[in-house]
């Protein structure tokens, strides 16, 4: 299995302190069966030593010549999990935080909301030749509140990301069920452990591919940890996929069977939460109407909070 979006690199972020920790992650890994991680540090957000790239290429050659040396059975890539802020379109651009020497770039929105301004940010990206691969939706409450906005963006040709901890209940009940109900509308791509440590948020896919089946189907779950992954390490197009489709077009049932809290109705969340609207991006979501107005909440502002 191939896990795309892992944070191992030690004393960068918030993951490992030390080798001794990124080598028992490796090994939690390699007993679950992952044989190719894809390192995915941080960057504009919980970095130790203020984005200084410089000691990023230190660790990374560090990372490399020890898990070489201590002969780790693990092929290693290197990404980066981006946050979103007003700049993030000129800092990918100009210093190519992609998997690899790929296209695909980890993008990660504040857990608060997706910021007015992204369906734009994300066409930018998009139009200079970068494909966006959004971290963890299920995570953030601006998409579980309006999976449509995740819709969108795969139809705009993003691809989604699901955290194994999601999967299989370990960050929540709710969490849970909006990756379930992005599986089900065909919203996601890649299950990745989005690994910390040891604890807490361990390496590890086999669970989750588990759960992922009874969803999705075995085939397309385990392509999530295979197929798919090793399509973006390789720098092609995403095998097909099938069409995405919008939760809201048979929301009622899924979030039932989902176990999913409803939705605040349309009166109360107000117009331009209509599907199509082009404003639909705007404001950290789900908050009926202490929703921020649209253009209230910059990527600016997002920015600075998370900073
Ligand atoms: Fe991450």
């Amino acid at each position: 299995m191939i896990d795309l979006h892992t944070h191992l690199l030690w004393d960068w972020d918030d993951g490992p302190d030390d080798l001794y920790q990124a080598r028992a992650m490796c090994r939690l890994a390699e007993q679950d069966g992952t044989d190719t991680i894809c390192l995915t540090p941080h960057i504009f957000r919980m970095t130790r030593y203020k984005d200084d790239l410089g000691v990023l290429r230190q660790r990374m050659e560090e990372f490399g010549r020890e898990m070489r040396a201590a002969g780790v059975p693990i092929e290693f890539h290197w990404g980066a999990e981006v946050f979103v802020h007003a700049e993030v379109v000129r800092a990918v651009e100009k210093y190519r935080f992609t998997v690899d020497q790929t296209s695909y770039v980890f993008l990660e929105f504040a857990s608060e909301g997706v910021p007015a301004g992204a369906a734009n940010m994300l066409a930018q990206l998009m139009s200079k030749g970068f494909v966006p691969v959004i971290s963890h939706p299920e995570r953030n409450r601006g998409f579980a509140a309006r999976p449509e906005l995740l819709f969108e963006f795969v139809n705009m040709g993003c691809a989604a990301q699901v955290t194994a901890a999601s999967l299989t209940g370990e960050l929540g009940k709710e969490v849970r069920a909006t990756a379930g109900l992005f599986m089900m509308n065909n919203l996601v791509h890649i299950i990745a452990s989005d690994a910390h440590r040891t604890i807490g948020r361990p390496p590890g896919l086999s669970r989750a591919v588990q759960a992922a089946a009874r969803i999705v189907g075995e085939s397309k779950a385990r392509a999530m940890v295979t197929e798919i992954p090793r399509a973006i390490l390789d720098n092609k197009a995403l095998p097909d996929w099938g069409e995405p489709e919008n939760p809201l077009r048979r929301k009622a049932w899924t979030q039932r069977l989902l176990g999913m809290p409803r939705r605040p109705s349309r009166a109360a969340v107000g117009d331009r939460d209509r599907e199509g609207d082009p404003g639909s991006e705007a404001g950290p979501a789900g908050e009926g109407p202490k929703r921020a107005r649209p253009g209230s909440t910059t990527l600016l502002k997002i920015k600075k909070k998370g900073a």
